[in-house]
């Protein structure tokens, strides 16, 4: 397979169509918004700072000087800013087909919080994202428009425990507990009376900035060590993307998009059902959660 053969087969063209990808100014969520332009739909990047998505914009432009890419600020690390962000898509996008819920953090400096004081991985990766839903449900269902939330495979191994007691994680056990809680907030959407369609895609393993933010915990040598070895071994993030991409428009019965390699680490995206471990309630628990936190 590849990539001609793959866009013939699975999509041609989104053309009319409009897509919020978040934090899609880097990694797999630029690599996405570089497919989606290829495909002509008009994309609004999610991101929180404006000139890396700005430069972003333009690297896109630069391939596909025809397409309509708008900026909007988002920080998922920050219930103001979510609400913010919500109020002004629903005032200025009159319709939106489908929001990519990419933005996402690993291995954050010890100690790092959101604006709202909860850690940062599990309050980015999950409380964020399920802010991000709880805000925009009506104007999505109004739209009748798809979600796709993006996972990990190493949220199989995340710990079986309340959220309240997550916080208190080691910062890997961390990310794979918010990598769970999202599949597990998507699983419980889904079984929703609703004109949502959800769908849970994760990338496969990538080399990203992902290792290497300004926010990592990581030492440079890890980063660099790490970026060398994932380039080796994985795939790359033009390919992971794709599993974000095909789970935008898919329709089958199969909803959890993934690649097809071994292990699911690499390959092109295939459908699979979902995995038995994300039937396991968490939106009462985070809703009750937040409100004895507020
Ligand atoms: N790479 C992999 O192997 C892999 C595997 C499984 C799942 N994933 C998932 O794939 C998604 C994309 O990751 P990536 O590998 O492409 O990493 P990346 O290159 O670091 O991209 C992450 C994106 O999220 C943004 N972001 C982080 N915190 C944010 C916040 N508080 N508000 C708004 N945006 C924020 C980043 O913005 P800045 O550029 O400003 O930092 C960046 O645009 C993540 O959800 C990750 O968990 C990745």
């Amino acid at each position: 397979m590849n990539y001609n053969k793959w866009f013939k087969k699975n999509i041609t063209s989104l053309k009319g169509k409009t897509f919020i990808v978040t934090g899609a100014n880097s990694g797999i969520g630029y690599q996405l918004s570089l497919h989606l332009a290829f495909l002509e739909a008009n994309i609004i990047m999610a991101c929180r700072n404006i000139n890396k998505a700005t430069k972003a914009k333009e690297e896109i432009l630069k391939l596909y000087p025809n397409s309509n890419i708008y900026l909007e600020e988002y920080d998922q690390a920050s219930f103001d800013s979510i609400e913010r962000f919500a109020l002004k898509i629903k005032k200025d996008y009159t319709h939106i087909d489908g929001i990519v819920c990419n933005a996402g953090v690993y291995f954050p400096k010890k100690d790092y919080k959101t604006e709202d004081g909860y850690e940062l991985t599990l309050g980015t990766n999950y409380l964020g994202v399920y802010k991000l839903i709880e805000e925009l449900k009506d104007y999505l269902n109004a739209n009748k428009a798809r979600v796709v939330l993006v996972n990990s495979l190493v949220s199989g191994f995340a710990k079986k425990i309340p959220l309240e007691k997550a916080f208190n994680l080691k910062r890997n056990a961390l990310y794979n507990y918010s990598k769970c809680s999202i599949a597990r907030f998507g699983y419980e959407l889904m079984k929703e009376n609703s004109d949502i369609t959800y769908r849970i895609a994760h990338p496969g393993i990538c080399s990203t900035n992902i290792i290497s933010s300004t926010q990592t915990g990581f030492p440079t040598w890890f980063g660099v060590l790490g970026h060398k070895a994932l380039t080796l071994f994985t795939h790359s993030s033009k390919k992971a993307s794709l599993s974000l991409l095909l789970a935008l428009v898919d329709d089958g019965e199969k909803k959890y998009i993934t690649p097809r390699g071994l292990f699911s680490i690499s390959g092109f995206p295939k459908r699979k059902l979902l995995p038995k471990f994300m039937d396991r309630p968490i939106k009462e628990e985070t809703a009750l959660f937040l409100l004895k936190n507020k």
